[in-house]
């Protein structure tokens, strides 16, 4: 059978206390609705139906991109424009969807969801059937009990309108069912809102699904953080706890070591090769690739960028959608601004940024210096505390600096200039012409010692 997705996702989120609609908060480096988006999309749907109301301008806005790598599975937004209950909000995509079809509801909130969870459900149903994703809990409080009856599901129901008895069942509704959508469009057309939150629950057409000689299947995700909701900012940092765990362990069990699992951040996709090792506090945001025999010092942040083998990035430095080469050194305590591409065994100091630069191979930045919109050949040594004065105020211009140049400490280099191959620059020089190949060039005044010149005496010394 076909299969179609609804995804629910118009709820406003009350307790998150925010002008962002709860689906656009982030689980690492995604909206909530894109991981469950993402999710359903391996189960290659006819197509998705997200249900939207609360911002669903900006909540489409935010998914396009996604949405338009996910091409050719087709995303269809349905607006919900007043929210009276999860059955309310699948009857808005009823329209929409042909007889012959399979549906399956998820929930945007609910975003650690697993495929394989999601494909066991969908295996276990028969024709005459429907199939319920239940979860047992230690603490149900709160969530639509399962109700059964010699071992089969009756009906579910919701914590608001349960008795004492019903409160005692610890086996609970996760939201998730898949069913056929011929005998949906009936039952829901069944359903009402005399309940106590008023509302039209989804909830409610187990009971006429078994009314109509339908078996209620269940099955059990491997681990219930997998249909846990975020609902407030606590449950949302608990599942990024969750989340970033699971990546954790996958990068440890392809051969990384992690010096402790708790306190590094994956915010994206990470590929790395044999013997990485990575220190404490460290966030990997965006694409990251990491070579053979890299190590991450402790308090590093790293963004969209490629490090080479053997290269070793140590403590408190920043590098955000740079090329690092084989062997390089960089930091501790330096920032690599976007657009820097290191050739091999590069050195890079404390205190040195460097921004939309070329550094060829061998060459050392050691110290307090600033290189921006240059290229810089090999074996090269930027003396401590170099700026390259790359902008004049209105424009930003090119320095270029040979191979083999040696620029003495305190120099400023002010752009457009060309350092020629070899070149020796005085400490302290201020350069604004371009300086030959192989030759000493300095600008400084020459030092001067005053005759007869006396300190004044301090006051206290009289
Ligand atoms: C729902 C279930 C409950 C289950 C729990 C699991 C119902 C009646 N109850 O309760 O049995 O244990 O989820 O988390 O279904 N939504 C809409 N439009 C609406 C109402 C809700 O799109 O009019 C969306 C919300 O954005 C959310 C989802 O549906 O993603 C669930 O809604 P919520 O109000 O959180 O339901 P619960 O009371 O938690
Ligand atoms: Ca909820």
């Amino acid at each position: 059978m076909k299969l179609s997705i609804v995804i629910l996702a118009a709820g406003q989120g009350k307790r998150m206390y925010s002008n962002l609609p709860k689906v656009l908060h982030h689980l690492a480096d995604k909206p909530l609705l894109e991981h469950v988006l993402r999710c359903a999309t391996q189960l290659s749907p006819e197509t998705i139906y997200i249900v939207h109301g609360h911002g669903g301008e900006q909540v489409k806005q935010q998914l396009t991109p996604a949405i338009e790598q996910l091409n050719p599975i087709k995303v269809t937004w349905v607006e919900q424009s007043e929210q009276l209950g999860t059955g309310h909000a699948v009857a808005q995509v009823m329209p929409l969807i042909p007889d012959d079809h399979q549906m399956l509801v998820l929930y945007g909130d609910v975003p650690l969801i697993k495929v394989t969870t999601l494909q066991t459900l969908c295996q276990k149903i028969a024709p005459q059937q429907l199939g319920l994703l239940t979860v047992t809990l230690d603490n149900p409080q709160g969530y639509g009990r399962i109700v059964r009856k010699q071992g089969n599901v009756t009906q579910i129901v919701e914590e608001k309108d349960a008795d004492a008895e019903i409160k005692t069942i610890h086996e609970v509704n996760t939201g998730i069912l898949v069913l056929p959508v011929k005998e949906l469009r009936y039952w829901l057309n069944q359903l009402n809102n005399h309940n106590s939150q008023g509302e039209y629950y989804l909830t409610d057409i187990i009971a006429l699904a078994v009314q109509n000689n339908f078996m209620i299947a269940t099955c059990s995700p491997e681990n219930s953080d997998e249909v846990l909701g975020v609902n407030d900012r606590v449950q949302l940092a608990y599942l990024e706890r969750c989340y970033q765990t699971q990546q954790v362990h996958r990068l440890m069990l392809s051969g990384v070591t992690v010096r402790d699992p708790e306190r590094l951040d994956i915010r994206g996709t990470i590929t790395a090769g044999k013997d990485v090792i990575i220190d404490v506090n460290v966030i990997l945001e965006g694409k990251v690739t990491l070579g053979n025999g890299v190590k991450i010092g402790p308090h590093t942040y790293i963004r969209n960028s490629d490090i080479g083998d053997n290269a070793e990035i140590l403590a408190n430095t920043v590098i955000e959608e740079s090329k690092i080469g084989e062997q390089c050194r960089i930091g501790p305590f330096a920032r690599l601004r976007p657009e820097v591409v290191l050739d091999q065994a590069v050195r890079i100091g404390n205190f040195v940024e460097v921004k939309k630069s070329t550094v060829a191979h061998h060459s050392k930045i050691n110290h307090l210096t600033y290189v921006g919109d240059s290229e810089v050949g090999s074996e090269v040594n930027i003396g401590a505390g170099t700026i390259v004065c790359n902008y004049d105020g209105a424009n930003k211009h090119k320095t270029i600096i040979g191979d083999r140049v040696f620029i003495g400490s305190d120099t400023q280099l002010i752009a457009p200039v060309k350092i020629g191959d070899g070149a020796t620059i005085g400490a302290g020089s201020t350069i604004m012409q371009d300086a030959p190949a192989e030759k000493l060039t300095l600008s400084r005044s020459e030092q001067r010692t005053i005759p007869n010149w006396k300190r004044r005496p301090k006051k206290e010394d009289k």
